[in-house]
């Protein structure tokens, strides 16, 4: 089958022949007809995040159809439409035993991550790591709830973002624009913050109340102003540079919540005692659990949340679609179709 191979930092991904993987006992083996291209996938092209595994197929939003059922499984599964959970945690520790395989210290696989991912023909995951799609969400829509959205459904369940709250989603990317619907159907006010105005657009459109354009004004500022002077009482960091956390930090109210969702390579400098006089809290979310993921489906069934796909591409055109998201050029994912 053809698969997108990463071969460690600051390699080119390329285009190979590689074997068509068979499902082993509990698997199932997944024709993916969908997978989005996550900024975390830059950075491992970078070498900012690089998990020691090469050569490996990328591709952690992924879609497809339920082909083969390993041994143990239904058969009666092929043919299921799926999205991927792309942890498969030791199910033994105890943070596996109350569902946070996000945090297992002995994952069995991560796809995508150490384990070969979506930007392939074919993927083959444990039976209960792919969930039912409903027919009425279409595959290139799909793909970003595998972790636009439920990146978005933890860090805001994590952060406790509730009702009446002013939340600051810093970075108006694909899942920027999960947290900016999330945060507002737990009963926040959003503010988003982004430099190319059609993503503070769309974030509008999703329910952004207030839009500031980083660059252009003082964040900060900004958004003591609307806020009264008091300032926020959740930023969402999901760009984390210098610059940027120097503005979250500054735009954060007493006892507010400082959540790191996205990294670069710049480090958080704060003084504890900016922290201290205002209770302030800064604390970080990755991946999901299971049932986020589930739960993640149902909203977007629903209606609830949008995924934004900019463009969708076929699996060949999978360096044109890291280039624009590089460039910033997307409002939302790329998807591939394999
Ligand atoms: N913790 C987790 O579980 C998890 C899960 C998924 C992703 N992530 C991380 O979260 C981050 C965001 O991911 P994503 O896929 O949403 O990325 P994305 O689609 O590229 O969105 C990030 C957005 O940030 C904006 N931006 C860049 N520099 C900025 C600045 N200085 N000020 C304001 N906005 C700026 C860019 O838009 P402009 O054109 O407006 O600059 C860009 O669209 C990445 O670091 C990713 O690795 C973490
Ligand atoms: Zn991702
Ligand atoms: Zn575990």
């Amino acid at each position: 089958m053809r698969a997108v191979r990463y071969h460690g930092p600051r390699r080119p991904l390329t285009l190979e022949s590689v074997a068509t993987p068979a499902p082993g006992p509990g698997e199932v083996l997944v024709r993916v007809t969908a997978a989005g291209i996550c900024h975390t996938d830059l950075h491992f092209l970078s070498g900012l995040l690089d998990l020691g595994v090469a050569p490996l197929t990328l591709g952690h939003e992924v879609v497809g159809r339920i082909e083969r059922t390993g041994e143990g499984v239904a058969a009666s599964r092929a043919g299921e439409r799926v999205i991927v959970y792309y942890y498969a945690g030791c199910g033994a520790c105890e943070r596996c035993l109350v569902g946070d395989e996000n945090l297992c210290d002995a994952l069995r696989a991560e796809y995508g991550f150490v384990s070969d991912g979506g930007f392939a023909e074919w993927v083959r995951v444990p039976a209960r790591n792919a969930l039912p799609l409903p027919a009425h969400v279409s595959d290139a829509e799909a793909a970003p709830i595998g972790c636009a959205v439920t990146t978005a459904v933890h860090a805001a369940a994590l952060a406790g973002v509730g009702l009446g709250d002013w939340a600051v989603i810093f970075g108006a990317g694909a899942v920027g624009f999960g947290l900016v619907q999330v945060a507002r159907l737990r009963g926040a006010r959003v503010i988003a913050v982004g430099r190319t105005p059609a993503k503070l657009e769309k974030a509008r459109e999703l329910g952004a109340e207030h839009t500031v354009r980083a660059g252009a004004e003082d964040v900060a500022k900004r958004v003591r102003e609307i806020t009264g002077g008091h300032g926020a009482n959740v930023v969402f960091e999901l760009v984390a540079t210098k610059e940027t956390m120097e503005a979250s930090l500054g735009a954060l109210a007493k006892r507010g919540r400082l959540v790191f969702v996205g990294y670069s390579e710049d480090r958080l400098q704060v003084h504890p005692i900016q922290l201290v006089v205002g209770e302030q809290v800064v604390t970080a979310s990755v991946g999901c659990t299971l049932a986020e993921l589930r739960r993640s489906v149902e909203l977007v069934a629903d209606g609830r949340v949008r995924t934004v796909v900019d463009r969708t591409l076929p699996l060949e055109g999978f360096q044109d679609g890291l280039d624009a998201l590089q460039r910033g050029a997307l409002v939302g994912r790329a998807v591939l179709i394999p």
